[in-house]
């Protein structure tokens, strides 16, 4: 594994990098997918292993749980922009270079290389070496036309590419990504990318949106209050999406957006009962006040989960960004 190319050393960031609460009596919080381990839970993050300076780490668990639902929600209506630039890329006959941003276990490489034709290789970057491992084991392996995908890991700071570390990139993808992300991350973002000339396509950012059926009187409150949780230390959450159309556009990319909500029923209740304990336990780190109203809701849910009655839409936003090409006039 090599390191990616960044502006500085690896970054130690104040707060909670990922939207995840500091292991305590209420357990972890990851953004989005909530408080991990009561006595006897699986955990969805892994706990820091004792310096509270490193950020909390993705459960593969969480993400294997989650990949099928993402597969359902990405926009389709994306990829054909997408792949009209990629056909048209100068120098497209040598395969297409994908560097995939915080990549997990690998999850948008899985489904978007069997999607493109051509030969591709896909540089899958992340923080988290363990995860890196397990995207390395479970990569694809076929274009959509048969064609070979390679892969190879890089263990870095994304948030602080550079256009270098992207030189020669054919396209840069990223899902579930933005939401953890600050303002200046995402500009740097965009710098990159704009920078490197190739398009990106940023999945599955949370809209800060979730409708539950049938509905209750907190649902509102605790939306708010998880809101507010993501956008903690500076962090986007919700506004990512708009940012990122911001920094990209003004970089001179075209910016489309697509809506990518999870819909959650009974066949996905082990998802949405991972989702519900995070959402709320989120938003109760976020406003204590909300205690035991929080925890008597938590458990509805949690049996109309539990008994196939409870429907779960989760609003998530995809963007394609398509730069200027190079060499265009301005
Ligand atoms: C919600 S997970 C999504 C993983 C994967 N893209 C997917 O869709 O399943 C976010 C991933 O981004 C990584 N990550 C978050 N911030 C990062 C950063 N600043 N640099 C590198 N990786 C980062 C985390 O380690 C994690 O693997």
């Amino acid at each position: 594994m090599e390191t990616v190319g960044t502006r500085g050393d690896a970054r130690e960031r104040a707060g909670d990098p990922a939207g995840q609460g500091a292991p305590g009596a209420a357990g972890p919080v990851i953004a989005g997918a909530g408080p991990v381990a009561g006595p006897g839970e699986q955990a969805t993050v892994r706990l820091r292993d004792g310096d509270p300076e490193e950020p909390a780490r993705y459960a593969p668990e969480w993400l294997r749980l989650r990949e099928g639902a993402d597969a359902a929600a990405r926009a389709q209506e994306l990829l054909d922009p997408l792949r009209i630039r990629l056909a048209n890329l100068p120098g497209r006959s040598g395969g297409l270079v994908v560097h995939d941003l915080g990549c997990g276990t690998g999850s948008m490489g899985r489904w978007l290389a069997p999607r493109l034709d051509g030969a591709q290789h896909w540089i899958l970057h992340d923080r988290d070496p363990y995860l890196l491992h397990f995207a390395a084991v479970a990569s694809p392996r076929a274009a959509a036309d048969g064609s070979r995908v390679t892969v190879e890991t890089r263990r870095g700071d994304v948030a602080r590419l550079t256009p270098d570390a992207l030189a020669g990139a054919s396209l840069v993808t990223a899902s579930a990504l933005l939401d953890v992300l600050t303002r200046e991350e995402i500009e740097a973002l965009a710098d990159a990318g704009t920078g490197a000339g190739c398009p990106a396509l940023l999945t599955l950012s949370v809209a800060g949106r979730v409708e539950l059926t049938p509905q209750d009187p907190l649902d509102a409150e605790i939306a708010e209050a998880f809101n507010a949780h993501q956008r903690r230390a500076g962090l986007l959450g919700p506004d990512a999406v708009t940012v990122a159309c911001e920094a990209f556009a003004e970089r001179g990319a075209t910016v489309r957006v697509h809506a990518s909500p999870w819909r959650l029923g009974a066949a996905e209740a082990a998802l949405t009962e991972q989702w519900l304990r995070g959402w709320v336990g989120a938003a109760v780190e976020q406003r204590p006040e909300l205690g035991d109203r929080a925890e008597a809701y938590l458990n509805a849910r949690l049996a109309a989960c539990a008994a196939g009655t409870l429907r779960v839409t989760v609003h998530h936003t995809d963007l394609l960004a398509l730069p200027r090409p190079r060499g265009a006039a301005t």
